[in-house]
């Protein structure tokens, strides 16, 4: 998974007019989202009306993909003609876009879904170190450093390794995200109690309450690109593995996202 989003003008692929109906999902997610956010009454409501706008979404993502995949196949068939060099830049464009697109749709699939894990016995230190490794260039390349200090003993849990490395993913996505080059993401893995383990990814900075309140609602983002599934993924991941998800924003160390596991008691 990349970082970073490429940023591009949503003006041209509209040009390509069964793109409109991708264009439109987006704009569609965006006003529900957006009716959500003017919502005051939280609790009962509000849930309803997230799992609503999620059928809604996973309803358009699966009849938007067909097409998709035949724009796609359509621009990989143009960019075998040999183009003109303004007429290649708008191709690539138009891909990237659809790029773009085909991820928003395997983000909403994915929170979608119901989460059947595929447990197996692994030790959350090696696959923190190997999720780590494979960030490793991104980061360095945006001089964003990462610390880890691992855990007191050894932290293994039945999981689901895939998934449970997706969680990763997406913290230290979004902590890349909110810091600048030069600034400093920590990874902690603490082990708590006799059967416990936590995770934290913090990073400098705040997060307003108002924002806090809806982090991990579906939809919900205040980045220009964002999907705003992100932290839902996460939330329906580590709850289908019986943890616990929580953000908090503290002054003194900045924004912590913790991630808490049962750990199987090793002998
Ligand atoms: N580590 C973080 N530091 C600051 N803000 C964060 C952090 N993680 C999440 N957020 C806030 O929560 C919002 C939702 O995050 P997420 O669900 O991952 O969606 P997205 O990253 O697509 O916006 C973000 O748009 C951002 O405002
Ligand atoms: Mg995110």
């Amino acid at each position: 998974m990349s970082l970073e989003y490429a940023i591009t003008s949503r003006q041209k692929i509209d040009r390509l007019s069964e793109a409109n109906a991708v264009v439109a999902l987006r704009d569609t997610t965006r006003r529900a989202e957006h009716r959500l956010v003017d919502s005051t009454s939280y609790g009962t409501k509000h849930k309803e009306r997230l799992v609503a706008v999620g059928e809604f979404a996973t309803t358009i993502a699966h009849e938007v993909r067909n097409p998709l995949s035949t724009i796609a196949m359509v621009l990989d068939y143009l960019n075998t003609l040999g183009q003109m060099e303004q007429a290649q830049v708008r191709l690539e464009l138009a891909a990237s876009e659809v790029q773009r697109l085909e991820r928003l749709l395997d983000e909403i699939l994915a929170f979608a879904k119901p989460q059947q894990l595929r447990r197996q016995t692994l030790d959350l230190n090696d696959l923190i170190e190997e999720t780590l490794g494979n960030l490793q260039d991104l980061t360095s390349g945006a001089q964003r450093e990462i610390s880890y200090a691992g855990p007191q003993r050894p932290a293994v849990v039945e999981g689901d390794r895939d998934k449970l490395k997706q969680v990763l993913i997406n913290l230290l996505t979004n902590a890349h995200q909110a810091t600048l080059p030069g600034e400093e993401i920590a990874v902690q893995m603490i082990t708590t109690g006799i059967d416990g383990v936590r995770i934290e990814v913090v990073n400098p900075g705040t997060i307003a309450d108002n924002i806090l309140a809806r982090i991990t609602d579906p939809f919900f983002t205040t980045k220009p690109q964002g999907s705003g599934l992100g932290l839902a993924i996460v939330k329906c991941i580590v709850e289908a593995h019986a943890g616990e998800l929580s953000i908090r924003s503290d002054k003194k160390r900045g924004v912590v996202a913790s991630v808490s596991l049962s750990t199987t008691i090793s002998a």
